[in-house]
């Protein structure tokens, strides 16, 4: 959606502050132990307090409040009895909606101890996705992103998956412009217009470029052994730089 009033604002900017605060709190709970399913309660209850739904679910009847991804899951893992162990990294997504407005976050939060390498790739994770948000201003191309991403990524000696991406956002969940790749995509003509609001959210990965879809039918694994990270925020085009609404201040 393009922001068309103070009033639309308002009301991503409070869907934004309360998904982020639903990221904050399940990742103040991450510790070895505990179950997912016991996170994605952690969550839901949160969202519930505000009254807002859970997007998963009311989109696409997610079988969970919140996504949860450990390891070679990509995203869109199911909350499940699994127990969080010592060196897993986990990927927490949150998105919901209330009064009709949708906001989306995400982050990656190893749990310790981790290797040097997994840091890494999460540190650079969120460098792409400053480096995406500093070209992605109202008339630039849409492809100035991904290829931020990529360029960001490859530096660093890691890959993007290129079957995942950003997207825009608002009155649903996911609309246009619809996937922002993670890559530098030559053919996307696609211009970012003023008061547009969408995500970013990179995912960098180990060696994987693409995932495919578990038995369950809706995890996205990687190859086996593989790492990914992700951060999203949901933000609004400027003529300068976004203003995010994912954040606790919004
Ligand atoms: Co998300
Ligand atoms: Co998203």
């Amino acid at each position: 959606m393009t922001v068309e009033n103070e009033d639309d604002l308002m009301k991503l900017r409070l869907i934004g502050r309360i998904v982020f605060e639903t990221l904050m709190l399940m990742k103040k709970h991450l510790k070895p132990g505990i179950s997912t399913l016991e996170l994605d309660r952690i969550g839901q209850q949160h969202l519930e307090k505000f009254g807002a739904r859970s997007a998963p679910i009311l989109m696409y009847d997610f079988p969970g409040h919140t996504c949860i991804s450990i390891n070679n899951e990509a995203a869109h893992g199911i909350p499940s009895e699994r127990k969080v162990e010592p060196g897993d990294v986990v990927n927490i997504d949150v998105s919901a909606e209330l009064g009709g407005f949708f906001g989306d976050t995400g982050g990656t939060f190893p749990v310790a101890p981790v290797e040097p390498r997994i840091d890494y790739l999460c540190q650079m994770t969120k460098k792409s996705l400053k480096a995406a948000m500093k070209v992605a201003t109202a008339g630039a191309k849409i492809n100035e992103i991904g290829r931020a991403i990529e360029t960001t990524a490859h530096q660093a000696g890691f890959t993007t998956i290129k079957d995942l991406g950003s997207h825009g956002i608002g009155r649903s969940l996911h609309e246009e412009p619809h996937f922002i790749p993670n890559f530098h995509d030559l053919s996307d003509k696609r211009q970012l217009k003023e008061g547009q609001v969408i995500t970013i959210e990179p995912f960098l990965s180990i060696t994987s470029e693409s995932t495919r879809t578990a038995a369950d039918g809706w995890t996205l694994l990687t190859e086996e052994g593989n790492y990914s990270a992700q951060y999203e925020y949901t933000m609004v085009i400027t003529r300068d730089q976004p203003v995010v609404l994912t954040t606790l201040s919004a």
